[in-house]
């Protein structure tokens, strides 16, 4: 697959029960990314139950490029991320698999989904049998294009066997100026064996736009209420103070000096920013035009890297 190297997180889409996400709105931006030349979409089962990829099948069905859609099939037993030690049975069962392709299928109004991911992970389960001969299968059918994992928040590690193995065409992973880690070992590998790299989160749930400041106030029931909870709305806008004397003149904005973080990397395909907003996507992609960070600017980002996982 060709895809562009800025992608769209559809995550958003999905949430309008407490994120307030507007269907006119988030179809307006789909189309106008279109229109702006991605061609890469990233959405799951999970997100809003279906409500994402069937508002991206209703766009789908009044374009005429070839757009590819990635989904994911969700574990079993809803626990995100995977925790060790849980057998397959629970998470990835062949017949689990099978039913949510379909479902996906169907939501999306589609024959084919052009990548279909595990959406959560650990190598264990590279030693246990069943969704193996379910992807495997899902492929020969031609109902799935490629396959892939989204690898667990901040855990490059707990899918290193699987880059290993072979089985999988993609890997989606967290890949930020704070969250470096995947520079260590993982993008190298994926780079090495030539796989697919999705680079999600990219604004670290927004803290990397520079929108979150200290006053900033969430609505009820936003999972950023706790991501940006305690005192850490105060760290990050300390970071994000640092972040922006490293603006002009390779990126105006901080928004756009995230992207091109993620660009800078050969190991990454595409990145997929999380939007709603036309406005957003017009920012985003006018950042696709071929240029790259220096490698000076790229060395002292590294400084900028931040250990840490809002998520637990
Ligand atoms: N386990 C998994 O597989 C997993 C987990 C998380 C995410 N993902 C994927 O990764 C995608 C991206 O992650 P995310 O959406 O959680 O986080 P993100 O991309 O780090 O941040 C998204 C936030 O940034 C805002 N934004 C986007 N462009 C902006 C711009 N130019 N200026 C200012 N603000 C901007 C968005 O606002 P609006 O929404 O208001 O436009 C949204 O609030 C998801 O949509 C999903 O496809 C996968």
């Amino acid at each position: 697959m060709k895809v562009s190297e800025i992608g769209y997180g559809a995550w958003g889409l999905g949430r309008r029960e407490w994120i307030g996400a507007d269907d006119k709105e988030s179809t307006r931006a789909l189309h106008r990314a279109i229109d702006l030349g991605v061609n890469f979409l990233d959405t799951a089962l999970a997100y809003g139950e279906g409500h994402s990829e069937t508002l991206i099948g209703r766009v789908l069905k009044e374009r005429r490029e070839e757009v590819l859609v990635a989904t994911k099939v969700p574990p079993r037993n809803r626990r995100w991320p995977a925790p060790k030690g849980v057998p397959v049975a629970q998470t990835y069962p062949g017949d689990h698999i099978v039913d949510c392709c379909e479902k996906s299928l169907r939501h999306l109004g589609r024959e084919r989904i052009d990548l279909l991911q595990l959406h959560t992970w650990q190598d264990d389960f590279l030693d246990q049998d069943g969704w193996k001969d379910a992807l495997a299968g899902l492929k020969r059918s031609g109902k799935a294009r490629f396959v892939g994992v989204s690898v667990n928040d901040h855990d490059p590690d707990s899918a290193m066997r699987a880059v290993g193995s072979g089985l999988f065409d993609t890997f989606q992973i967290i890949y930020n100026i704070f969250d470096q880690s995947p520079d260590d070992k993982f993008l190298p590998a994926c780079l090495e064996r030539g796989f697919g790299v999705i680079a999600r989160v990219p604004f670290d749930e927004g803290s990397l736009t520079g929108a979150i400041t200290p006053e900033t106030e969430f609505p009820d029931g936003d999972f950023r209420n706790h991501y940006f909870g305690g005192d850490r709305k105060r760290q990050v806008w300390d970071r994000v103070l640092r972040l922006r004397k490293l603006l002009e003149p390779e990126a105006r904005s901080l928004p756009e000096l995230a992207l091109r973080f993620c660009l800078a990397s050969d190991a990454v395909s595409t990145v997929i920013p999380g939007m709603r907003k036309v406005a957003n996507v017009d920012a985003n992609t006018s950042v696709s035009d071929g240029r790259r960070l220096t490698p000076q600017l790229k060395k002292t980002l590294r400084g900028h890297a931040w250990e840490r996982d809002f998520y637990s």
